[in-house]
């Protein structure tokens, strides 16, 4: 073909590509990948409709919620992620992550498993308010705890605590119904033998199969127990696993029991590389938060402009995103502990707190972005969102 000034425009060379992908497919590469597009959009659709099919009571403060598809399609998952419920309760719109607690070969439902959290907004109205055929808005499934062979050991160790435990079921259901060639010594933290989320499941499951390992732990346990109490110390673990050296570690609950048990695992000599973590929200109170500025008082409150928005007041014990949210500002979130960067916003002004280790990439840090839902006013603020 002769050379015209055209084949200088941006662009011209993908066109070419394109007209020569269409006359090999005999339609438009534009259709091949809108099909493609919509192919993805089915796999990882923003939003799904669910139907609560089924409440299982699992304990005095926890239920499973069975979720299904309104529009008969449930998107795949791996065992270990979640998916977040998007609500408008009592005016606030808002969302909350779950880990789905069935496992993924089960592919009619997820199954969510609550726990009530005092004074929690969402848990309480999960448990209280939410009926069987009511309809939740829920996301894809999400988050990257899960098992990875390229990168994990098949001896895995499982640490959980509370509700912690729901994707640990997710991978041990699997791995026992599937017959997956792996090992799991799941050390399960709680206050007490009632309030251990799918106990019974658990020792039947370990009694039955050899590969997994169930060693629950006790807080406050009732006289005459005969198991372990107290907290998942690296000596408990150590007396447990008879080597560490080819197992892969895995973390999940409160932020209390991060803080607790990764030094442990640590000190029993595991490195960073085999130690992977999902944390249950933001901290309880974030004043007890090393690093936490002394002088802010326990009711300070901040002013926080939002460009485009209200002037509205902000504690400065509650994350930003909660004042937000609050007050009718809808920030788009998902995972809710600083973990998935969807909560970004900009501060013009002003300083947040931000507790170590959240994940803000560098070039958002340079640029004044901060992940609301891990950030604490303590300075008047001016943001956009
Ligand atoms: C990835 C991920 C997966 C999760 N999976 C589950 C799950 O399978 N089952 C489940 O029950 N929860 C799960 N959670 C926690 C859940 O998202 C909510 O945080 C929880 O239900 C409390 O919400 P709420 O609206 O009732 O409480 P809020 O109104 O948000 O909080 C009320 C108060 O309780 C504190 N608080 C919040 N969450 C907790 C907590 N987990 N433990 C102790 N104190 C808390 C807050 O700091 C606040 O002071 C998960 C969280 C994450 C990040
Ligand atoms: S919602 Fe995921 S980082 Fe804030």
């Amino acid at each position: 073909m002769k050379k015209g000034i055209w084949q200088e425009f941006d662009g011209y060379q993908d066109v070419v590509e394109q007209i020569k992908v269409s006359r090999k497919l005999g339609g438009t590469a534009a259709a091949a990948v809108a099909s493609a597009e919509e192919y993805i959009r089915q796999l990882h659709p923003e939003r799904i409709q669910l139907a609560v099919s089924e409440i299982i009571e699992q304990t005095p403060s926890t239920k499973t919620l069975r979720l299904v598809s309104k529009n008969n399609y449930l998107p795949p998952f791996m065992a270990g992620q979640y998916i977040a419920l998007f609500l408008e309760i009592g005016g606030i719109r808002t969302s909350r992550p779950y880990s789905i607690s069935s496992q993924p070969n089960q592919t009619g439902f997820y199954d969510i498993t609550v726990r009530r959290v005092e004074n929690g907004l969402v848990s309480n109205y999960l448990l209280d308010k939410v009926k069987r055929g009511d309809t939740l808005i829920g996301s894809g499934p999400a988050g990257n705890f899960y098992f990875n062979p390229l990168i994990h050991k098949k001896k895995m160790v499982c640490i959980a605590g509370g509700s912690g435990i729901t994707p640990f079921m997710s991978m041990i259901r699997e791995i026992v119904e599937c017959g997956l060639d792996r090992t799991v010594t799941l050390f399960y933290g709680s206050k007490t033998v009632d309030d251990m989320i799918f106990g019974p499941e658990l020792n039947r499951i370990a009694e039955r199969f050899d590969n997994i390992h169930y060693v629950p732990v006790l807080e406050e346990p009732a006289d005459g127990y005969e198991g372990a109490c107290g907290f998942i110390t690296r000596d408990l673990m150590k007396g447990v696993l008879a080597d560490i050296e080819d197992k892969s570690f895995f973390i999940c609950g409160p932020r209390g029991l991060y803080d607790f048990c990764l030094p442990q695992v640590q000190e029993l000599g595991v490195p960073e590389r085999k130690i992977k973590q999902e944390m249950y929200g933001a901290p309880a109170d974030i004043r007890q938060y090393p690093g936490w500025p002394a002088d802010i008082g326990p009711r300070a409150a901040f002013t926080v402009k939002v460009k485009g928005h209200k002037d509205l007041q902000a504690r400065a014990d509650e994350p930003l995103l909660v004042a937000l949210e609050k007050n009718g500002v809808v920030v788009p979130s998902l995972c809710r502990s600083g973990e998935c960067s969807m909560c970004r916003v900009k501060i013009l002004s002003g300083k947040v707190f931000q507790p170590a280790g959240v994940p803000v990439r560098k070039s958002d840090r340079k640029f004044g972005y901060v992940h609301a839902c891990m950030s604490y006013p303590i300075e008047d603020l001016e943001i956009i969102i």
